[in-house]
């Protein structure tokens, strides 16, 4: 396989096994090429693309836009808080007008569900997710099992735990996919409010004790509790849900084994995972933050149809 079988990288769901496989290959060539002196390469010269974002980041906003620079793309940002969306202009009108600038691929993330979908629908242009609410957030997603991959050579067999808020989360739901596709057994583990009643549907164990979760896996991914997205009280405290769901160094070192640690970040320190642990040799946080420039030029070269890494 040398081509994507998709023309937008809208979520997991839509990606073949073979794909995924595609897009970590090439990603080792861009791992090997931004860890040379001379970090960048020509294959975009003539490619431009608009980095939309209606939504706060920092590490996808930063890593697409590092990705596209490596490939030496024309790059333009759009942040919805500085623009004319707070004047009223609709999404459509909006990347029509970018657009009309003659912009060949857009990276959006955005607070609804379906909005890159949508786009992808009305507008030209190759479209990557870069997270729309809690749905998907694919590249976040591929850069995880590319980063399981290099630390235990396959993600095939592994056990992998996602732990926290598994209701509100699109990292949780793009890496089930994800995961699953390249033979990862998977569990969430969380409250029984943060669980979506859906969740066994997706072939998923789930688990609502910490200790026996980090007891049966190979891999935990900390989830951040996502409070801008709920409306409702989930639990009675975030004391008390870092009681129960919280990793310490203490309930790590208790082990009878050694696990890996990930995290998509932002991480709020000593809720869902404690400093001591996040900075611990067990963590590969910023190995995936790295992984995450590989990942996204490798995913806009193939999106692009570019011709070759070097
Ligand atoms: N992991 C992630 O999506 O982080 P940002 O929200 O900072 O982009």
């Amino acid at each position: 396989m040398s081509s994507l079988s998709v023309n937008h990288l809208l979520g997991i769901k839509d990606l073949k096994k073979e794909d995924i496989g595609l897009i970590f290959t090439t990603a080792d060539n861009f791992k090997e090429v931004i860890n040379r002196p001379i970090k960048k390469v020509p294959s975009l010269r003539d490619t431009t693309i608009a980095n939309l974002f209606f939504e706060s980041s920092t590490r996808t906003k930063l890593s697409f836009e590092l990705a596209e620079k490596r490939l030496s793309a024309d790059v333009i940002n759009f942040s919805a808080s500085s623009s004319s969306v707070k004047k009223g202009e609709t999404l459509i009108d909006t990347v029509n007008n970018i657009l009309a600038m003659k912009v060949d691929m857009v990276v959006m993330r955005h607070p609804n569900p379906g909005a890159a979908l949508f786009l992808s629908k009305h507008v030209e242009a190759n479209i990557i997710n870069g997270g729309d609410g809690a749905h998907e957030h694919p590249t976040q997603a591929l850069l995880d099992a590319y980063s399981i991959r290099e630390k235990h050579g396959e993600v095939k067999g592994k056990k992998v735990v996602i732990i926290g808020d598994i209701l509100h989360s699109r990292v949780a739901l793009s890496n089930i996919f994800c995961l699953q596709k390249l033979g990862a057994e998977v569990m969430v583990c969380g409250p029984t409010t943060l669980m979506p009643k859906y969740i066994e549907s997706l072939g998923v164990k789930v688990e609502f004790n910490l200790r026996k979760a980090l007891e049966w896996c190979d891999v935990a991914n900390m989830l951040r509790i996502q409070l801008e997205r709920q409306d409702i009280q989930y639990f009675p405290s975030i004391r008390e849900y870092t009681m129960l769901y919280g990793l310490n160094k203490e309930i790590l070192d208790s082990l009878k084994k050694e696990i890996t640690v990930m995290h998509p970040g932002p991480i709020n320190r000593g809720v869902e995972i404690t400093s001591d642990v996040a900075d611990s040799e067990h963590s590969i946080i910023l190995n995936q933050v790295e992984n995450g420039v590989a990942i996204r030029m490798a995913v806009i070269y193939l999106l692009a149809g570019a011709q070759s890494a070097n």
